[in-house]
């Protein structure tokens, strides 16, 4: 009987402490009406007023990048990175030489000496390197942000900005490193390095205020309140904003610490970590390409976009080469940890720009999981110790719980496991 009424009580709590915290996240977000498919905004519907605009609240809200004190492998300009590739298909054939950018497109034609045509869809291209990238060529480290002003000359970032409708606009920055380098596992590695790397993040706007913001992390990423991002005061007096990129992976996080991977099992089959710090600071604010896309076209927005052209947007191949074979001496496969180096990545395009749900259209809600986080995850070590609010979902909630006595009593009755999956779920 009373661990009935115990049981009883449990569950009251928890449904009261639901409340609270759904009411406290309701009223943050008054019954705005939803995001449309890009496709699908009118004239009637339209955030923006045209395909040229940029408007000022997404370039004041770009977050900076605190890369990792040990990086070696910085951002680097698409344009510049290319010219060490060429264009191969599935069976290492090559297809073009001597790369730029506006050889990139959607297709390729090609003519046999008797005349016929063979047509090469994209999406079986690879940039494959003309260097040996496993000797570390000098282009492959890319640039370093200045140390005062974390301006980088020769690497500009990508913005796509969508307009979702009813005042909701997407600003996706992206990342571009010429090289992933793969975690070590007990101390052998680097494994699943590849070349080419495209990471993101994801500002969304509502009538010019940004409400929520995801980070990429290999195949997932976290996705927060936007005012949940550690402040970062620059010397303009401008507050921005800051996010944390992961050593070799360049995975963004929101905090500094130490964070277990979500690589996809096929890859990995061991607990990895990625590690971010407060090393240099890059504002891809002070250089960057920018388009507009609609769901269907890109836009190019200033002189050097409209030099650079839209096809490569459509480019539909990786930009890096295809996974070594076992019979090339630079490769090697092992047990648990798999391959040393893998393919590269797609571009863009393939980062759900049309989304809807701020983690991308089949992330289910449950499975791989969609929370929009108030509280920043922190990572485990370095800093995470120093700061009160360690732990994530669960943890992070009960400390925000005040007087102390009622947190306790809170503690006391959650159990962990399902109760802080349904508040991470409820709260995030
Ligand atoms: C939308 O507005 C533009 C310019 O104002 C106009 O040219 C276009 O025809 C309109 N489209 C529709 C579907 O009404
Ligand atoms: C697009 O809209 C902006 C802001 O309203 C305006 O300044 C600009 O002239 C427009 N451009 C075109 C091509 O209509
Ligand atoms: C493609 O050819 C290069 C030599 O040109 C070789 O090093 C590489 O292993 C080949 N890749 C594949 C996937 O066969
Ligand atoms: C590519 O450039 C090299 C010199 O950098 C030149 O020798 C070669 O002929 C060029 N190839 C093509 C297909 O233009
Ligand atoms: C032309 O050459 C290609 C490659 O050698 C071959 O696959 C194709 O069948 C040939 N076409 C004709 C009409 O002979
Ligand atoms: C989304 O679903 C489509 C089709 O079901 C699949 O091809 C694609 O890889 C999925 N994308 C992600 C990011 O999971």
């Amino acid at each position: 009987m009373i661990s009935y009424k115990l049981l009883k009580l449990q569950l009251l709590l928890i449904l009261l402490l639901l409340q609270w915290t759904t009411a406290r996240g309701n009223s943050h977000n008054k019954r705005s009406l939803p995001l449309l498919d890009p496709e699908k905004v009118t004239n009637e519907t339209k955030s923006l007023p045209n395909r040229s605009t940029i408007p000022n609240y997404i370039l004041d809200n770009c977050p900076m990048v605190h890369l990792n004190s040990e990086e070696k492998y910085y951002p680097i300009d698409i344009v510049e990175f290319i010219k060490h590739f060429k264009l191969t298909d599935a069976h290492n054939n090559t297809i073009r030489e001597n790369l730029t950018i506006q050889d990139l497109k959607p297709i390729y034609v090609t003519r046999f000496p008797n005349g016929t045509k063979q047509y090469i869809p994209s999406s079986e291209t690879f940039l494959t390197c003309l260097d040996d990238f496993t000797k570390d060529p000098s282009w492959i480290f890319g640039n370093k942000p200045s140390f005062d002003t974390g301006y980088i000359k020769n690497s500009p970032s990508l913005l796509i900005v969508v307009d979702k409708g009813n005042g909701w606009v997407d600003a996706f920055w992206f990342y571009f490193y010429a090289f992933n380098q793969g975690p070590f596992v007990m101390s052998s590695g680097p494994w699943g390095s590849h070349l080419g790397d495209w990471e993101h993040t994801l500002v969304r706007f509502h009538n010019g205020v940004p409400k929520y913001v995801r980070l990429s992390a290999h195949s997932g990423g976290d996705a927060y309140r936007f005012t949940s991002l550690e402040k970062l005061d620059t010397m303009g007096g401008v507050e921005r904003r800051v996010i944390f990129s992961a050593y070799g992976t360049h995975a963004n996080y929101a905090s500094s610490g130490q964070f277990s991977h979500d690589l996809p099992s096929e890859l990995f089959f061991m607990p990895l970590s990625d590690f971010t710090d407060r090393g240099r600071i890059w504002d891809p604010l002070l250089n960057f390409y920018a388009y507009r896309f609609d769901g269907v076209s890109f836009w190019p927005q200033g002189e050097r976009e409209k030099e650079l052209g839209v096809e490569w947007l459509y480019w539909m191949g990786r930009w890096g080469d295809e996974q070594l074979p076992l019979t090339d001496p630079r490769q090697t496969w092992f047990p648990i940890v798999q391959w040393k180096y893998v393919v590269g990545p797609k571009g863009p395009l393939f980062k759900q720009l049309d989304r809807l749900t701020i983690c991308g259209n089949n992330k289910s809600k449950f499975r791989g999981g969609c929370f929009i986080r108030k509280l920043i995850k922190r990572g485990s070590g370095f800093e995470a110790t120093e700061v009160e609010n360690t732990g994530d979902g669960c943890g992070v909630l009960l400390y925000k719980i005040r007087p102390k006595w009622l947190r306790s009593i809170f503690r006391f009755f959650l159990w962990r496991g399902i109760v802080c999956y349904l508040m991470d779920y409820y709260t995030g």
